[in-house]
């Protein structure tokens, strides 16, 4: 794992936009994992704008979303569909025929998961899988407990992840109790993984996510086990992580980052 702490929430966005365009071009037919969210709404207004001004082409991308809210119509404003719709999809030039989240309105509950599982695998899996953490150390919608080895499924999610999310929701009440999720494995069979975190709410929680034991009470632990992680933080989610120093230190000299910096 590497750990990049930027001076502000901005250039952690940047950098990350970045990363992911440089992928791109390096691979036209890229397959991303994204993730929804109030800390990726700036990193695709980022992408749009490298679609626009710097001709970046999505043309023969494809995506699959980490989760989807179980009883949200693609309508629905709070539906991650319309998120992604609206915060990226709609400004690119991806084809929406290869973007792919979760069926949120499926009348089969437990054959989403495999038949998701299913569309990942024949697009070849995931190349670069984009991630947030939760209040409560989630991925996608693991919530604690999961299974370090799960697969795409539906899932309960937790006071803490309600509180986190409804207030996005009118009212607040009406936010869905379950969501369909990929799993910590399916994240983990991702080929690169690429984690932002900004905001001083998300020191301590990311701290024992990069630096805390291994556990299924904090989802996010299992990127320890990947063996190409980047984790993307600004100065305020970095502040309770004990070896900034080495972390600073790798980055200042480590030559795949040169022109990065
Ligand atoms: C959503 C997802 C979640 C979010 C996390 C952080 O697709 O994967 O794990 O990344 O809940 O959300 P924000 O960015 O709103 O704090």
């Amino acid at each position: 794992m590497e750990v990049i702490i930027q001076p502000t929430e901005e250039a952690a966005v940047k950098l990350t936009a970045r990363i992911m365009a440089d992928q791109l071009r390096a691979r036209p037919d890229m397959v991303f994992g994204l993730a929804t969210g109030a800390t990726m709404e700036a990193v695709y207004a980022e992408l749009a704008r490298m679609c626009r001004e710097e001709a970046l082409d999505f043309s023969n991308a494809k995506s699959f979303n980490l989760d989807e809210y179980i009883g949200l119509p693609a309508e629905d404003k709070n539906s991650y569909r319309y998120y992604m719709d609206h915060h990226l999809f709609n400004n690119i030039n991806i084809k929406k025929s290869n973007t792919h989240l979760p069926n949120g309105m499926t009348d089969d509950i437990p054959g989403e998961g495999p038949r998701y599982e299913a569309a990942i695998k024949a697009a070849g899996g995931i190349d670069l899988q984009l991630l947030g953490i939760g209040q409560d150390g989630h991925i996608g919608f693991n919530e604690p407990l999961s299974s370090l080895s799960s697969r795409t499924r539906d899932k309960s999610l937790t006071p803490v992840t309600y509180r986190q999310n409804s207030i996005y929701f009118n009212p607040p009440e009406s936010m869905p109790r379950r969501a369909f999720t990929m799993g910590v494995g399916t994240i983990l069979d991702a080929k690169r993984i690429v984690m932002l975190v900004t905001g001083k709410r998300k020191a301590d929680i990311v701290a024992k996510a990069i630096e805390g034991p291994i556990t299924s009470m904090i989802s996010a632990t299992a990127i320890q086990m990947h063996p190409h992680v980047v984790v993307i933080l600004d100065e305020a989610a970095a502040a309770n992580l004990k070896e900034q120093e080495y972390y600073r230190w790798t980055f200042a000299n480590e030559p795949c980052w040169d022109r990065y910096r």
